[in-house]
């Protein structure tokens, strides 16, 4: 038997000799205190995700946690966080684990707000900067057609959810995540230099082409391992490498 304390009441609860845990890393600033772990026995009723058990235990067993979510399906990119070491979205990831806890934390080397939820601001600002939108030509109300070929090569880009699991594995990230864009931006950049309607290139090259900008990645490709759309942001930066030395 174990104690467990829920929204300020105190319980007991039976453990069985294949108790599994979820272990959450918790950080309110509020408290003045150094980070601490939660532990949660996992539930049968517990799943199928790692999201649904996160789900439950603020629902049920502790309210005063914090992460975030919206979709549970993969595509809103909001509950991206560390799971068993690996940088995932919670509503994508089984609950499952060979070990005796399942243990999360929140993107690495991110600062935090609270518990699972980190700050993104550097990250948005980053994206802003590559002007994330069609810059054409045509001033008129004419559509900005694309031929079927044209489009495809959008293909693998477009899906980015920007969940940052790539840049937060990212080494080079990591240590200069003021000045290298990093992995997520850097495959949206690539996004819009692919896209033939956009008359911006130039201008979106010169922008890139800097040293802490793009060159400070090391084609480690952490980043491509992790992607949960399975995309390949390795990838799309040694495309934009390859257009700028040889100047396409
Ligand atoms: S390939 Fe580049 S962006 Fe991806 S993890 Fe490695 S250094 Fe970072
Ligand atoms: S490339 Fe993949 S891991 Fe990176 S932000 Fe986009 S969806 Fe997330
Ligand atoms: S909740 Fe939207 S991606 Fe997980």
């Amino acid at each position: 038997m174990f104690l467990l304390k829920t929204n300020n009441k105190i319980s007991l609860s039976i453990v069985y000799k294949n108790q599994k845990f979820l272990r959450i890393y918790r950080w309110n600033p509020l408290y003045k205190k150094k980070p601490w772990f939660s532990i949660y026995p996992l539930l049968k009723n517990n799943g199928p995700m790692v999201l649904d058990a996160l789900i439950y235990i603020k629902d049920n067993l502790d309210s005063t946690l914090s992460f975030r979510r919206s979709c549970r399906e993969g595509i809103c990119g909001s509950c991206s966080m560390n799971i068993e070491g690996v940088n995932s979205l919670a509503c994508l990831s089984p609950v499952e684990t060979k070990n005796k806890f399942l243990t999360i934390y929140p993107l690495p080397h991110m600062y935090i707000i609270k518990d699972l939820v980190p700050d993104l601001s550097n990250f948005y600002n980053q994206y802003k900067l590559i002007k994330p939108w069609l810059m054409g030509s045509i001033t008129n109300d004419k559509e900005y057609l694309q031929s079927k070929l044209d489009r495809f090569q959008l293909d693998g880009l477009y899906e980015c959810i920007l969940c940052a699991c790539c840049s937060a594995s990212c080494p080079s990230y990591w240590w200069n995540q003021d000045k290298y864009l990093g992995p997520a931006i850097l495959l949206q950049a690539y996004r819009w230099l692919t896209d033939t309607r956009d008359s911006n290139k130039k201008t979106r090259l010169k922008f890139i082409d800097h040293k802490m900008r793009l060159f400070r990645c090391h084609s480690i490709m952490n980043c491509s391992k992790v992607c949960p759309k399975n995309l390949n942001p390795g990838k799309a930066i040694s495309s934009i490498k390859y257009q700028l030395i040889n100047k396409l």
